[in-house]
């Protein structure tokens, strides 16, 4: 089955509105034209609405890094789905490892933010990923079964069609140390058959899973050519709009 590569930028706490605004415009005019891949900017929650207004009228989507699964409350910090779509947000990242590690992001918290965005119609991208501990004593694959069903557990099965999962090994973020290709695909590869048991092989056909953790124009190539890797999810390389778009390219 052909799935349309899906290339998102997570900006992490980068960028102040200006630079927001400017980097947002420099990606969108080099992929005038372009519509190989679907692709996302994920900036700070600050910069939504001026990104909205950079992205409008293009075909490039308008994310969030993180979402909160009440309506509204007394959540300090937090941002529910219904303001992410006041402002224009089609796309909310979840379960980031940098949330897990640093913000005490559970299996739990990760299943309850990714329902909320799927309940809402945005489209999800929910990550998973093993920590460089868990991949030298060799529970790779049972780190990322049980995040991802974790994730899933009580989703509707219409939800996947909004869904996308990142695979990010942890050791590979932000270190300049990439999985190699064959690594990213043989994880790539369980996610698939994880997700083939919870929606049917049809649905999992159809699920882009992305690949993320130090990707840059000189290795997305061969990433991207892996058959279950379907995108990336770009972290330091989406800064640059340059190194992102050569990124997207690569993909098309
Ligand atoms: P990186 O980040 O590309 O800087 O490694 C990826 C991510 O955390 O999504």
């Amino acid at each position: 089955m052909a799935r349309k590569p899906f290339i998102a930028g997570n900006w992490k706490m980068n960028t102040t509105p200006a630079e927001a605004k400017a980097l947002a415009e420099g990606v969108v005019g080099q992929l005038k034209g372009f519509a190989a891949a679907d692709v996302a900017l994920c900036p700070p929650f600050v910069c939504l609405e001026t990104v909205r207004g950079a992205v409008q009228g293009s075909p490039v989507l308008l994310g969030a890094q993180n979402i909160h699964w009440e309506a509204s409350g007394a959540y300090t910090g937090e941002v529910s789905a219904a303001m992410l779509k006041a402002v224009g947000c089609q796309v909310a990242i979840v379960g980031h490892s940098e949330r897990r590690q640093f913000f005490g992001e559970t299996d739990e918290s990760v299943r309850k933010r990714l329902g909320a965005a799927l309940a809402a119609g945005l489209q999800a991208i929910v990550c998973v990923g093993e920590t460089l501990a868990e991949r030298e004593g060799g529970q790779t694959k049972a780190v990322v079964e049980r995040q991802v069903r974790a994730a899933l557990q009580g989703l509707e099965p219409a939800a996947a069609e909004r869904l996308t999962v990142a695979y990010e090994p942890v050791w590979a973020i932000g270190t300049g140390r990439v999985a190699t290709p064959a690594q990213a695909q043989e994880v790539h590869a369980q996610i698939r058959g994880l997700l083939a048991e919870r929606f049917g092989g049809g649905a999992a056909g159809a699920i882009r899973i992305q690949y993320g953790g130090s990707v840059k124009p000189d290795n997305a190539k061969e990433l991207l050519g892996q058959p279950d890797i379907d995108g990336a999810l770009v972290g330091g390389a989406s800064l640059k709009a340059g190194d992102f778009v050569a990124i997207v390219k690569a993909a098309g």
